[in-house]
């Protein structure tokens, strides 16, 4: 078992990573270990600079989001914690994905879409050829299962497409070069909406901070938050069914639910009939009560920069040694010759 997955340095950890994907992270140390497997979870840094960003910021961030993923429970110390740019074997692996890649795959993507929008003259290639660099980081470990939200189903795909038609062209059945991974999204939570549109899903992007829950907001912030939060007129349904056409009042049963451990029907039955007046500030309520310590232990990490440099650079030591025999593999099966 070896579980992969990664996170860009761009702004703050949020509820949609938090749930849909981080949470996963956590629990999986636990089963990795007691299943001898291994963890790598890394910030996807090279990723980052496929939009416009600015350096220093990315460096900052990439610090802080290391404190926020050791806050939310990653133990650098069980997990191999780095960063891409640490550890060249990724951009190595990418170029030589890149033969196997085909222009096609990378058109249908639609995050490509959704963020080149009408500009596509426009965009950097980077932006273009960024599944080829996602397949690379999971293929570079041979990763079993990669624990991610729904919006990362599709890349995932594109990895498996990408490792089959490596292993077809240029591997034997014998001695597959790639193991093809499988995407784990929780079967909950996999999509947490915007706070101030349902059919938006929360992100580091959105330009209102109104819109999402970020892991560093204090007790107050959140309350606030969630008092604005966008809610239709109807009380809340006793069934489960009842949120159909419903998308915001679904989503802060869904938050709800996966934030106090409980299934929507749980918090139905709980709530059904109640109008938003009460149930939002049970929300804020259970929102505040599970991210304090969290943010506590941030506010703590983030002060020291020279641990998480440390951590870094020990997560990416690790790393590398993991990722040579596979680069080596794929060089040879490729016919390149090295000395
Ligand atoms: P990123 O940085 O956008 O998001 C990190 C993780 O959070 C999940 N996520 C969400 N889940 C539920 N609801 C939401 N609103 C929400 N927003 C984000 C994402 O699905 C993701 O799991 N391309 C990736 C980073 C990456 C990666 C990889 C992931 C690079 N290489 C290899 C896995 C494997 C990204 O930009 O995620």
């Amino acid at each position: 078992m070896r579980i992969v997955s990664g996170i860009q340095p761009t702004g703050n950890l949020h509820l949609g990573n938090y749930l849909g994907a981080i949470r996963n992270w956590v629990r999986m140390q636990d089963e990795a270990q007691a299943r001898g497997g291994q963890c790598l979870y890394f910030l996807a840094d090279l990723h980052a600079i496929s939009m416009p960003h600015v350096p220093a910021d990315l460096a900052s961030n990439t610090r802080e989001m290391v404190a926020a993923l050791v806050a939310c429970g990653i133990d650098p110390e069980r997990s191999i914690l780095f960063n891409q740019a640490q550890v060249p074997q990724h951009s190595e692996l990418q170029w030589l994905l890149n033969g196997t890649a085909r222009m096609g795959w990378l058109n249908r993507m639609t995050q490509w879409k959704d963020k080149a929008g009408k500009n596509r003259e426009g965009a950097s290639v980077a932006l273009f050829t960024y599944p080829v660099l996602q397949a690379a980081d999971v293929l570079l470990y041979q990763a079993t299962h990669v624990p991610v939200g729904d919006d990362q189903k599709q890349h995932l795909e594109l990895a498996r497409d990408i490792a089959q038609k490596f292993n077809n062209d240029f591997g034997s059945e014998q001695a597959p070069v790639f193991t093809l991974p499988e995407p784990f999204i929780p079967p909950e939570a996999a999509r947490i909406m915007s706070l101030r549109d349902g059919s938006a899903k929360m992100s580091k992007s959105d330009p209102s901070d109104m819109s999402r829950i970020n892991l560093t907001d204090d007790a107050d912030t959140i309350m606030q938050k969630v008092k604005k939060a966008k809610t239709d007129p109807e009380p809340l349904p006793s069934e489960k069914s009842g949120l159909e056409g419903r998308p915001e009042a679904a989503n802060l049963v869904s938050i709800y639910a996966a934030m106090a451990g409980e299934d929507v029907p749980a918090v139905l039955s709980r709530f059904g009939g109640e109008g938003f007046g009460r149930f939002k500030p049970a929300l804020g309520e259970v929102l505040v009560e599970r991210l304090a310590p969290i943010n506590a232990r941030f506010m703590e990490l983030r002060r020291d920069r020279d641990a998480l440099d440390a951590i870094l650079k020990a997560g990416a030591d690790k790393a590398r040694a993991l990722a040579l025999p596979t680069l080596d593999a794929a060089y040879r099966a490729l016919g390149l010759v090295r000395g």
